[in-house]
Order: structure tokens, then C-alpha cells, then sequence
């Protein structure tokens, strides 16, 4: 039975990994912003597994975020053994039109938070010599996409840095994966206004089948996994074809 922290647990992709997590015996720490769903996920949990459930109410956004987390775990005395970089949002457009304190909060989010998180945690798991990290990435981390330019920098930043990662822990007991999904099911396209998108009419994804394909190759210690055959496809596009090519197509997708 594994200890697992995992980030934005309150809806969508998060909520289904904590379920899949729960449901196989682990126990498990919540961070996510709102407090009475994190309370109310709590006893839910606890009230249907036999396991423990910790929560943290925080804005990942905030200076003091990894900070918290750190003194948290510590005074509860545990160590993670799996660690579920998840949180994340969007803030799409036209990037002369978006709202740049949105932007700089997905950079702290998606890229400071992650990384401090992944620094802080993995020096316990070499010691133990085991644990396994899952990085939540994009179709986006494989291009980029006008209309969404941040957001997919950033999914790029996930991608890369875990499948570096990945190369250096070899022979640890410790694995990192990138899971890359396309359009999923959750409260995300609706946050950033881009539900109506070809992108999220074309093919969606739900968010338990996503989280199941990324539980399954977390265990396997697989380095990158994108979720799904059209997704796949898409990727394979996009490694195959000229950004000349592959940049209107992603910018048609997700026009508003
Ligand atoms: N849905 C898709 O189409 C899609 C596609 C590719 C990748 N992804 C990625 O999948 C991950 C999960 O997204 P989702 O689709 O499940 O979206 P979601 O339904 O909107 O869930 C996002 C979760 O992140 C938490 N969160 C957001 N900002 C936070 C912050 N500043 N501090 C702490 N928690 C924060 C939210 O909780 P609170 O509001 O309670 O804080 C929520 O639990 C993200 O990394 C996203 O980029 C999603």
C-alpha cells in the first residue's frame, strides 16, 4: 500500500486517479483550492475504503504553495511514495488578448510547482529506492498551438523535463511518466471558454478511462504515454509533419 499526493483532486482527471488509487488500498493526501469539496472528499473516501485520506487546501499559484505542502507531510510524519503532478487549467486565445496574470499562474502551476514538487519528493523515494512520479502533459507537449500558446509551452516544459528525468533515474527503483491526454470530459474546456472548440466536439475523452490508462502505465514504469488512438494519432502527426503544417491545424482546432 503506497502513499500517494496527488494535485488537483476535485474534479475531472484528478478526482478519477484518486478514485482508481483509492480503490486499490492506497492511501492518499488531496491538494486542491476548494476546501469544503476536499472535506466533503474526504469523508467520502473514508467512509467507502478501508484507507487514510489527508487533505491540502492551497492555491498552488501562491509563493508559499510547496512550502506548505512540505510542512504539512512533515508534521504528519509521512513519506510519498507517489506523487501525481496533476493540477492545471488553461486561459486560451489570442495570446494578445489573454489575461497575462492567468498565464503566469499555468507557469507556476504546470512548470515551478511541479518541478518543486518532483525536487522535494524524489530524494526520499531514491533513498527507499522506490516510487513513481506521473506528470500530467498534452497532445499539446508535442505542439505548438497558436490560440493557446502559453498552455502548450508549458505542456512541452512537462514532457521534456519528465522524460529527462526519466533517463537519469534508471536503476533507482524510481520511475517518472508523462501522461499526455487529448480532449477529456472535465470542468477544464468549460474554465477557458473553449467547450465549443472543434477540439472538444471532435473527440472526447473521459476522464476515468484517461486516468485508468495513466494508472496502468504509472505501475508499468512507462516513460510517455499519450491516452488514446485518436490522440495517438494526432501526436504522430504532429512528430511526422512540419510546424508549417501542424500549426494551422492546431490553431483551427482550437478556435473559439
Ligand atoms: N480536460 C482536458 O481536455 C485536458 C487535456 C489535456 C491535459 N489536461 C490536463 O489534465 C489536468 C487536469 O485537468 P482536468 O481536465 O481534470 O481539469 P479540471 O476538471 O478543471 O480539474 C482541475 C483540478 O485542478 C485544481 N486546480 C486548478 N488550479 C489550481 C490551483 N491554482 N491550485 C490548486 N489546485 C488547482 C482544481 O481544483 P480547485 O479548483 O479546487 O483548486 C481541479 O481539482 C491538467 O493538468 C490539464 O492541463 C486536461
Amino acid at each position: 500500500m503506497d502513499t500517494v499526493l496527488i494535485t488537483g483532486t476535485t474534479s475531472g482527471i484528478g478526482k478519477a486517479f484518486v478514485e482508481k488509487f483509492a480503490s486499490m488500498g492506497n492511501n492518499i493526501i488531496l491538494v486542491s483550492r476548494n476546501r469544503d469539496k476536499l472535506q466533503q472528499q474526504q469523508i467520502d473516501l473514508q467512509s467507502r475504503y478501508q484507507i487514510s485520506v489527508e487533505y491540502i487546501s492551497c492555491d498552488l499559484a501562491e509563493v508559499d504553495a510547496v512550502d506548505m505542502i512540505m510542512e504539512k507531510i512533515q508534521s504528519w510524519g509521512l513519506s510519498i511514495d507517489v506523487l501525481v503532478n496533476n493540477a492545471g487549467f488553461n486561459e486560451a486565445g489570442c495570446f494578445t488578448n489573454t489575461n497575462l496574470s492567468k498565464e503566469l499562474d499555468m507557469i507556476k502551476v504546470h512548470i515551478k510547482v511541479l518541478t518543486a514538487l518532483t525536487k522535494l519528493f524524489l530524494p526520499g523515494m531514491i533513498e527507499r529506492g522506490y516510487g513513481r512520479i506521473l506528470n500530467i502533459g498534452s497532445t499539446g507537449s508535442y505542439m505548438p498551438c497558436p490560440n493557446d500558446v502559453v498552455y502548450a509551452a508549458t505542456k512541452a516544459y512537462v514532457l521534456s523535463f519528465s522524460n529527462g528525468l526519466y533517463q537519469e533515474l534508471k536503476g533507482s527503483g524510481v520511475t517518472v511518466t508523462c501522461l499526455c491526454p487529448g480532449a477529456t470530459q472535465t470542468l477544464f474546456a468549460e474554465k477557458a471558454n473553449i467547450s465549443n472548440t472543434l477540439l472538444f466536439k471532435l473527440f472526447v475523452m473521459q476522464p476515468e478511462v484517461v486516468a485508468a490508462i495513466g494508472y496502468n502505465n504509472l505501475q508499468k514504469g512507462k516513460r510517455v504515454v499519450t491516452a488514446g488512438l485518436y490522440n495517438k494519432l494526432l501526436v504522430l502527426s504532429a512528430k511526422l509533419l512540419p510546424v508549417s503544417i501542424i500549426n494551422p491545424i492546431a490553431q483551427w482546432m482550437v478556435k473559439v
